[in-house]
């Protein structure tokens, strides 16, 4: 069952600016930590260095908004990114709880977005009781419409899921990337340069591509996972997320922001989230 339904519609500029906000892993207590890190601090600081920025069209939270499963994480996360006045829009993660279509934060949940230029289609990749991502039925069906909408009006693509697409090198999160994306990635490759894939669950920045189909990843608002690392490892890299800058001619550019204005301190040596 996916929660993602309905359509929102925002009139942009010429260029559309949105930020990718993922993994914030806020727990069911204020102050709850993750390897070492108060994700509620970290969430914070990337707030503060959204707010400086010129402007902003739309926010995609792609996932693990939660740490630990627990409800009570996302009343406060509504608390920090609502004061931005940005429109915000959610998907879960492998954190997350099963989020049913009568939540009461169900508005957030948004199968597509439709900026001026572009269209965002939002997909769930949360498989209850596991960590690796799959894309249900439902999802890809969503997305041969997202897919076969965008070969008519010939309007580029942004497609958000949790999990990535493609690997990016670390054996350890590779394995939990999506089961079948390679069906996913078969139904987006007729559209060439013209679909774009943003995913999560990597904390962690980076770009691949399949037959023209460019697929990023994006830091965490908490902690950074090593790149090229086979096991878990953690990395000191600043709490971060991704800007994209959508232009009107199908042309994007991609650009990673960290905080630089507090520090916060990582437990190296931890082999893991326990
Ligand atoms: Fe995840």
């Amino acid at each position: 069952m996916t929660p993602l339904s309905g359509e929102t519609a925002l009139a942009t500029s010429g260029s559309a600016r949105v930020i990718q906000l993922s993994d914030t892993h806020l727990m069911a207590e204020p102050g709850g930590r993750l390897v070492g890190i108060d994700t509620d601090q970290s969430l914070a600081a990337v707030c503060r260095l959204i707010a400086q920025q010129e402007h902003v069209d739309a926010l995609l939270l792609t996932g693990d908004l939660a740490g630990d499963e627990s409800e009570k994480a996302y009343e406060r996360l509504c608390s920090l990114i609502e004061p931005l006045g940005i429109p915000s829009f959610w998907l879960p993660g492998n954190h997350d709880s099963i989020w049913p279509a009568s939540h009461p934060l169900a508005h957030y949940f948004r199968r597509d977005i439709r900026l001026s230029h572009w269209d965002i289609v939002m997909l769930n990749t949360q498989q209850p009781g596991e960590v690796a991502g799959l894309l249900a039925e439902s999802e890809l069906t969503a997305l041969r419409v997202a897919v076969a909408k965008a070969i008519k009006t010939d309007r580029p693509l942004l497609v958000a899921t949790h999990h990535p697409l493609m690997p990016v090198g670390c054996a350890w999160l590779d394995e939990q990337s999506v089961r079948n994306a390679t069906e996913a990635l078969a139904v987006l490759a007729p559209l060439g340069n013209r679909a774009t894939v943003v995913s999560g669950h990597v904390h962690q920045d980076s770009v691949q591509a399949h037959r023209g189909v460019q697929c990023l990843t994006a830091p965490s608002t908490c902690v950074q996972f090593a790149p090229q690392s086979a096991h878990f490892q953690v990395d000191d890299v600043a709490p971060g997320c991704r800007l994209l800058v959508l232009h009107d001619d199908g042309q994007w550019a991609a650009d990673v922001l960290r905080v630089v204005d507090e520090a916060f301190t990582v437990d190296l040596a931890s082999r893991g989230y326990a």
